[in-house]
């Protein structure tokens, strides 16, 4: 499936939909009516279920304590979830915030493919939908998208790959290793396929060798996130690979992931290669001033959110929310209004600049 996919037309978009396309680049589409959203709002304390799937990283716990606050701040009673146990628990836990009256779902899905049946008994209990972080699939019953520009995550992370390098050594060639998150999260593969409109051009030129020639997605697919299985692919992958080759990088689809690959390619003796991450997890800011790690993402979960905060209060007035995105994310069934919020790369030369006003990584970058 390519990623960028002109919609011309209803014939188009149903093929997409056939498809289950996770990211369009379409130009002609309109979005579909959010159905029974921004009706004609609801009461001022209403109940606002939020979804969390895994900790798999610690936007996830940030998020938890956000929403709790920033919900009780605007008014709202709130339902804060996470579900560890796995997707059933996270469709049970949607289930009961249906059954308890929520007003307003905020999903964000462990495997964005397995919610359609919780959420359309949400849609038909007159709740509104909102995927936040990441995006819901195969399913209509999903009003809105907020998230990070997770298309242009990528291509920042493909970017800091080479400059990274070449910072290192002026040309090429350069040895790199890929790894993608997990498959039955929508965003890991728009995160990829940023990623390598940006690599992909230099591997066809040479520029770039991907020794191990696992290149395609669903072969550097990382399952559940997980650092213990990024770790064991890297230990693979340098013992087949690497024994006498040099590995100049490594794009890792975030910060999680990268310590792993940094561990193990310690573990094996080698110099750490240019390794890319995502979260801005203070892990990672440590090992990006050390001078470790080499790049990380600033995607402030307050800011996030705070927009979906200003979603639900939008809709408790009544209102339409605000929405920036109207053709990127085909979910599917269909292009799902999104408001997207941009991603900022961050490498040594720039954190303390990028994380100014956050208290908990300013003092690191100092
Ligand atoms: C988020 C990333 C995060 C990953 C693992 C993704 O959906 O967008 O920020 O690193 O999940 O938790």
């Amino acid at each position: 499936m390519r990623t960028f996919t002109k919609v011309l037309g209803v014939t188009t978009v149903a093929a997409l939909a056939l498809a289950g396309c996770g990211r369009s680049n379409d130009t002609g589409s309109t979005p579909s009516a959010s159905g029974s959203a921004a009706a004609s709002g609801f009461p001022a304390d209403a109940l606002i279920g939020v979804a969390l799937p895994q900790k798999t990283s610690e936007n996830w716990v940030l998020a938890e304590g956000l929403f709790k606050d920033g919900l009780a701040a605007a008014g709202f009673k709130s339902d804060v979830q996470f579900a560890n146990g796995g997707v059933s628990e996270q469709q049970n836990q949607i289930q009961a915030m249906v059954t308890k009256g929520a007003k307003v779902i905020v999903v964000g899905a462990i495997d964005g493919s397995q919610l359609g049946t919780q959420l359309k008994a949400a849609k038909d209990a007159g709740a509104t939908v909102i995927a936040y972080d990441r995006l819901v699939k195969n399913t209509d019953a999903v009003d809105y998208y907020v998230a990070y520009d997770n298309f242009k995550v990528g291509e920042l992370q493909g970017q800091a790959l080479l400059d990274g390098m070449a910072k290192k050594k002026a040309n090429g060639p350069y040895n790199i290793e890929l790894f993608a998150g997990s498959p039955d999260d929508a965003n890991a593969q728009v995160f990829f396929d940023g990623a390598m409109k940006i690599l992909k051009p230099k591997i066809d030129d040479g520029t770039l060798k991907v020794v191990s020639g696992q290149k395609d997605f669903n072969q550097v697919v990382t399952q559940g996130w997980k650092a213990e299985n990024a770790q064991k692919r890297m230990d693979t992958l340098l013992a087949a690979h690497y024994t006498s080759a040099p590995l100049d990088g490594v794009l890792s689809p975030n910060d999680t992931l990268a310590r792993a690959i940094i561990t193990s390619v310690k573990a094996a003796g080698k110099p750490i290669p240019i390794v890319t991450g995502q979260d801005s997890e203070v892990e990672s800011v440590k090992s990006i001033m050390a001078g470790e790690q080499y790049s990380t993402i600033n995607k402030d979960t307050r800011n996030l959110v705070k927009e979906t905060i200003a979603m639900v209060t939008a809709l408790q007035k009544g209102q339409t929310p605000t929405v920036n995105d109207t053709k990127s994310y085909n979910n599917g069934v269909k292009v799902v209004p999104a408001n997207l919020l941009p991603p900022v790369i961050v490498t040594k030369e720039n954190a303390a600049e990028a994380y100014a006003n956050d208290p908990n990584l300013a003092p690191l970058t100092k």
